[in-house]
């Protein structure tokens, strides 16, 4: 039984990483996917991977999410072409790094646009369409907005994925009494394209970071994407509230010396 069998599911940032992971194990598990991104090119490679695999996936030409009419606008555009939506899993996000010292007015404000106004609007304008469907919310946390790091110095992109667990906790408020459920999953570090060139490039301190990591290792998009589905899917449909950290334990576990 597949467990998306009808539903419409939207994936913001679909073009990359774990948003194409999301589109793919979604599609296999029988929804049909609307995949929104500022990537046309990454867009509709995933599309193509979609329907390789007998998916259907509706795209359009690239959305810039941080754009409030343009959100609301390929939102309608979804819900005309598709008659609903399920599920949102508001995935997409780019950032930048750097400690309070050097972090300029305008690179905290390039950080909050590209994390928080681009959760905000898309839940905005999918909201009427997940109160007819009483369908729920995943939002995409990390484990910088639940702890500080020494290795990674990121003060606006701690606030903007703390934001955004705080935000999840205040749809399932207001949610609730539409039948509507919103959760988050909580990377801690995983394999993409967007970590690949940064975070784990050979000159970052951030590279040696599995030996801290409980589970000994960097996480795969696969293992964050399959604790999405779970989150959306009638399997949790008493659970709404919850941050899940997809993380290896590394957020619950204090680091310590070669002890495995
Ligand atoms: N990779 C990790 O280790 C990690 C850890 C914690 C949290 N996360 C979060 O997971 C999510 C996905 O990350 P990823 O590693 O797959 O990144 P990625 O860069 O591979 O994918 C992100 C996608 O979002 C899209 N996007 C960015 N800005 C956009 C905009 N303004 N409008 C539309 N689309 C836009 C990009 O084009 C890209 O396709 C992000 O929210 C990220 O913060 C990632």
């Amino acid at each position: 039984m597949q467990r998306f069998q009808n539903k419409v599911v939207c994936i913001t940032g679909s073009g990359s990483g774990m948003g194409r992971m999301a589109a793919l194990r979604f599609s296999a598990e029988g929804a049909i996917i609307a995949g929104a991104d500022l990537n046309a090119a990454g867009n509709q490679e995933t599309k193509n991977l979609v329907e390789a695999t007998g998916g259907t996936m509706f795209t359009g030409s690239a959305v810039d999410l941080t754009d409030a009419s343009a959100t609301e606008a390929w939102m309608n555009s979804a819900v005309a072409a598709l008659g609903r939506i399920d599920v949102l899993y508001a995935n997409a996000g780019a950032t930048k790094f750097s400690p309070i010292e050097e972090t300029t007015p305008e690179e905290w404000q390039w950080v909050m646009k590209r994390e928080l106004d681009l959760t905000y609007f898309p839940v905005k304008y999918a909201w009427n369409a997940l109160k007819a469907s009483r369908g729920n919310i995943v939002l995409v946390g990390s484990t910088a907005g639940m702890r500080g790091s020494m290795t990674n110095t990121r003060v606006a992109h701690s606030v903007t994925k703390g934001g955004t667990i705080a935000m999840m906790q205040q749809l399932a408020a207001e949610g609730a009494i539409h039948g509507i459920r919103a959760n988050s999953v909580s990377p801690g570090m995983i394999r993409t394209p967007a970590t690949e060139g940064d975070l784990l490039a050979d000159n970052h301190p951030m590279r040696k970071i599995a030996t801290a990591i409980p589970l000994q290792r960097i996480g795969v998009p696969e293992e964050v994407v399959n604790c999405t589905l779970f989150l959306a899917s009638d399997e949790a449909s008493y659970v709404t509230g919850v941050n899940l950290p997809v993380d290896g334990g590394w957020s619950a576990v204090l680091p310590g010396f070669g002890v495995i």
